[in-house]
């Protein structure tokens, strides 16, 4: 059977995530995969339920941290694990990269902590286990905050992150960076400063180098 593959989309809030998700779906399924599209916080009944509460009641940083694992147990149990076990591409708009940069150098969660939080979400707490799910490439939109504000200020009315201000997106900005360096296998940075067709180029770009979808004419 087909092996399963897990791509995250990561990147601060307006940087073209979600407009991008759909195109690389839709390459996948031309190139024969099944691919099921998802989303954190949220992704299952119960974990959407805790979306809504997290994007605007107001909570401290370890309240909102245990939700979002919560959040993501949920969805890898419910969602993730199956869809892979089936073979197919799960692709996820954020995933615990999401928390290290907004929880962690946005709100200045302890990241050792953050760390213990991930392993125990993401091996179901076998904590000396070998094997701890993460995504097989995160594409990150790296964007810089005071373009993705001008993207958002047009977009819609701000949620309880978006409405932070400019000094906590250059924190997330840079944690995201910082779960780049110490990862550059797993992460693919595109521009996301660029106009959508090249940034949607860079993405289809990336996957294809990976061999998951036939080389693109250059
Ligand atoms: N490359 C681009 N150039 C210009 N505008 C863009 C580009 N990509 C996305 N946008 C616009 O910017 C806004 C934010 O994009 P999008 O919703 O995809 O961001 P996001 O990363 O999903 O943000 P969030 O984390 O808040 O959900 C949207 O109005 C979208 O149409
Ligand atoms: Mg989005």
């Amino acid at each position: 059977m087909t092996k399963g593959l897990f791509i995250s989309f990561e990147g601060i809030d307006g940087a073209g995530k979600s407009s991008h998700i759909d195109t690389l779906a839709q390459a996948l399924r031309a190139a024969g995969r099944s691919v099921t599209l998802t989303r954190e916080p949220g992704g299952t009944p119960l974990a959407e339920k805790l979306r809504a509460l997290l994007l605007h009641e107001a909570m401290d940083a370890l309240t909102e941290t245990l939700l979002v694992f919560a959040a993501r147990r949920d969805h890898l149990c419910c969602v993730i694990e199956p869809a892979l076990a089936r073979g197919e591409v799960v692709l996820s708009d954020r995933f615990t990269d999401a928390t290290f940069a907004y929880q962690g150098a946005g709100r200045g969660f302890d990241l050792q902590v953050l760390s213990y939080m991930e392993r125990l979400a993401q091996t179901g707490c076998a904590l000396d286990a070998d094997f701890m799910r993460n995504p097989d490439l995160t594409l990150w939109f790296d964007v810089p905050p005071a373009v993705a504000a001008d993207r958002l200020a047009a977009a819609r009315a701000p949620d309880r992150f978006e409405a932070e201000g400019v000094d906590f997106f250059a924190r997330v900005a840079q944690g995201y960076a910082d779960r780049a360096a110490a990862a550059p296998g797993r992460f693919a940075r595109l521009d996301g400063a660029q106009a959508r067709e090249q940034v949607a180029a860079q993405m289809l770009a990336a996957v294809s180098a990976r061999g998951w979808l036939p080389k693109v004419a250059p």
